[in-house]
């Protein structure tokens, strides 16, 4: 008979999982454009773009509605042509990929690898044709991804990399932080993210040709102000208007200000039940000595493949833990993909594009992970105790 399983984690939860956590600052800031009255074209925005240019060390910043604005914007901007095939992981959320298919480019899903669950450089290279342009690389769950590896081999074959740095907000390599390592690279501020702003994407990159492109797709009241050539599309556009808007902007300036101190909260309490966790034979991700990783989400796995997965989360609930499966299914799985819709988006000529991918590895360790939630609150120790305990126990009764 199996044994009764008891609630271990008593406390109330949601005021130690809350997020975002917004602070008299970021009233203020919003509060004062509404003030101002300018709700469409403050300057605030320009400002959160200096903010974002500072942050990351980068010279043109252009901020977006959202992150998957910003990641069209990039796959635009970059110079690539239709058919041009871009490497990219299958383990990520559909906005890394989904836009390029509007500009004709043609995703090739590669291997994720297991230290980081990032694109897997080995396989990437495996996949390059005489199309390959660019590559794509997402710093997953905030867990910065193999930059110098793929860095090489970008370079190795003239390619352009584009960054999702979408979960990776202050995470770094080598002191170089996540938002540098693209030729273009991108950040998400929708709600959940660690710079929240409501929703809210940011363009960066060292290119004054990149930046000038995806001002002419989607900020037509800045066409103008271009010095070159492109101030004639200044009256129409290339068709798509992404501009933030000031209020999100203001939010995510007070927000990013803060984006220090909330993630120590996380980091801090993170490493807290990880210490716990690893031995009792989960990796739980920690970085290596180069590298800062920050928690957009808290995600783990067991050392033993063999351990089943889906009976240990549905005891850890029981116990009343906030633990569950990491959010995203695997694009290559998707209907999109398999069904074939992606070539009508793409417009491709019947034949001309190559797509398939069997991912196995990718796969398999997807079905691995768990997802815990992410501690934001520095109280948090009390609550952290419980999860520990009750994952000491759910072991046990496997
Ligand atoms: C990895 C990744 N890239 C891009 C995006 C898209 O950002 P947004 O939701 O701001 O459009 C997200 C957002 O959830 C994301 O997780």
């Amino acid at each position: 008979m199996k044994a009764p399983i008891h609630p271990i984690v008593t406390i109330r939860q949601e005021p130690f999982l809350q997020w975002p956590l917004f602070s008299q600052a970021e009233e203020a800031a919003v509060l004062q454009i509404l003030r101002d009255g300018n709700v469409s074209t403050h300057p605030v925005i320009q400002e959160l773009e200096k903010d974002f240019c500072q942050f990351t060390g980068r010279q043109f910043a252009l901020a977006h509605c959202n992150g998957t604005a910003a990641l069209l914007a990039a796959f635009h901007a970059i110079g690539l042509s239709p058919g041009d095939e871009v490497l990219v992981p299958s383990a990520t959320f559909w906005a890394s990929v989904l836009p390029m298919l509007w500009c004709g480019l043609v995703p090739v899903f590669c291997e994720s690898e297991p230290d980081t669950l990032g694109l897997d450089p080995v396989d990437a290279a495996r996949r390059i044709t005489p199309k390959t342009r660019a590559i794509v690389i997402v710093h997953l769950w905030g867990l910065p991804c193999k930059v110098e590896e793929i860095q090489r081999l970008a370079a190795l074959h003239g390619l352009k990399v584009i960054e999702d740095a979408s979960h990776a907000h202050g995470a770094s390599v080598g002191g170089v932080p996540c938002g540098r390592f693209g030729d273009v690279s991108v950040f998400s501020m929708q709600g959940d993210k660690l710079v929240p702003a409501g929703e809210g994407g940011v363009l960066l990159t060292d290119d004054e040709e990149i930046y000038t492109r995806a001002v002419c797709l989607g900020d037509i009241t800045r066409i103008i102000k271009l010095q070159g050539p492109e101030r004639r599309f200044a009256a129409t556009s290339f068709g798509i208007k992404t501009r933030i808007a000031p209020m999100s902007a203001a939010l995510g300036r007070a927000m990013l200000v803060r984006l220090p101190q909330t993630n120590a909260v996380r980091n801090r309490n993170h490493q807290m039940l990880s210490e716990v966790l690893e031995p009792m034979g989960f990796d739980c991700f920690l970085a290596p000595a180069n590298v800062e990783r920050v928690y957009f989400e808290f995600i783990i796995r067991h050392r033993d493949p063999s351990i089943n997965l889906v009976r240990l989360v549905e005891v850890l609930q029981q116990m009343g833990c906030r633990v569950g499966v990491p959010r995203y299914p695997l694009l290559h799985q998707q209907p999109f993909f398999t069904e074939g819709h992606w070539q009508a988006v793409g417009r491709y000529p019947a034949g001309t594009a190559t797509h398939g991918a069997s991912l196995p590895r990718t796969e398999q360790a997807n079905g691995q992970l768990i997802r815990l939630p992410n501690f934001t609150h520095p109280q948090s120790e009390p609550l952290i105790q419980q999860y520990a305990e009750a994952f000491h126990q759910a072991l046990s009764m496997l």
